[in-house]
């Protein structure tokens, strides 16, 4: 039986732009898919067909039992969506954006305006709630918009980068909200450039790129697949980069040597463990090539994504982003 977020060959092209290139899902009920890619994967794109917003050129999508495309209206009751960027009304304050959603989901007006309050506190808004939305920083702006996408508990729900430019105390705030809705029995479609977050929320990770799911599993299945330990060396100057990563090169069997210019730092895969680590510093020292931090670490979901996509997930994507991916 299909679970409560189903895609098939989903294809969407924009022009020349293949944004979704065969994509298919499948999230059993009352758990947590985390959506990885780079910037112009199509996350947006396939929670926008999912959550009825697009329409697909090709492909099959059924959500909480109901066809996407025959019954968009009847999803659209079934789901609550949190955009990537913020669908507030600018005119209302806080507290009203919270109790007119809650009244078009046919909540009585006390009801709206209790489960208003308790979100207003909840995401660190009841000092502002009286303020119209448009004197709203950004991060308050986008915990108002979670708010509206959780004023009713639907039973599944698609959160497009929820904690994007969040401080660390609200996105806290907003894991737990998450992880009691979904305790609860909801499920959800979440997408982040914040692969911490997969990681501690997720229950099966899709990693896509270019339209397409490149690998799917659970965290801890995906850091299996990339391969052992990594050796990381943190070199003290600039200038030692270079015969450092001829050493590391040596040890990693083949395996690229991974190097972050600004921070100093190469890591390269292994197998070997302490013994092995023992030897990378012999060697360094042997070179004298200063260390500032050297340890032995098992595999971060970073590696994951790097190894599978060749690039960093990013923080804070914006509209600009997705331009440039265009290109
Ligand atoms: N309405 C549109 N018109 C033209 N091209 C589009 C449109 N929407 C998306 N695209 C293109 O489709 C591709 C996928 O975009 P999408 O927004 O799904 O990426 P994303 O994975 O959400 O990226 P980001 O991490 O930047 O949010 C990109 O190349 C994007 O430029
Ligand atoms: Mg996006």
């Amino acid at each position: 039986m299909p679970g409560a977020i189903y895609a098939e060959g989903l294809v969407k092209t924009f022009g020349d732009v293949r944004a979704l290139d065969g994509v298919d899902l499948d999230v059993p009920e009352g758990t947590v898919l985390g959506l990885l890619g780079p910037n112009g994967a199509g996350k947006t794109t396939t929670v926008k067909v999912l959550t009825t917003l697009l329409r697909p050129d090709q492909g099959r999508a059924v959500v909480a039992g109901i066809d996407v495309l025959k019954h968009p209206n009847e999803v659209r009751r079934s789901i609550g969506l949190s955009g990537q960027f913020a669908a507030v009304d600018e005119y209302l304050t806080g507290r009203e954006n919270l109790e007119m959603v809650g009244r078009l989901y046919q909540l009585s007006a006390r009801d709206a305006k209790n489960r208003a309050g308790e979100l207003l506190e909840r995401f660190n808004l009841a000092e502002a709630a009286d303020r119209t939305a448009k004197t709203y920083s950004g991060g308050m702006r986008r915990r108002l918009d979670l708010a509206a996408a959780l004023v009713v508990s639907p039973p599944v729900m698609f959160m497009d980068e929820p904690t994007t430019g969040l401080d660390p105390r609200n996105r806290q705030a907003l894991w737990d909200v998450i992880q009691e809705l979904v305790a609860g029995g909801t499920t959800l479609l979440l997408t982040t450039q914040y692969l911490e977050e997969a990681d501690h929320l997720a229950h099966d990770i899709c990693v896509v790129d270019h339209g397409k799911v490149i690998a799917r599993g659970t965290s801890d299945e995906l850091k299996a697949r990339t391969g052992g330990e990594r050796v990381e060396v943190v070199v003290h100057q600039r200038e030692q980069i270079s015969p450092a990563r001829e050493i590391l090169s040596g040890f990693g069997r083949g395996a690229e040597v991974a190097v972050d210019e600004h921070t100093r730092k190469l890591t390269v895969p292994v197998t070997g463990g302490a013994k092995l680590l023992a030897e990378v510093i012999r060697d360094l020292d042997a070179r004298g090539v200063e260390i500032d931090d050297v340890g032995l670490r098992r595999p971060t979901l970073d590696d994951v994504f790097i190894s599978l996509t060749g690039r960093h997930a990013e923080n804070g994507s914006t509209n600009d982003d997705n331009e440039e991916a265009a290109k």
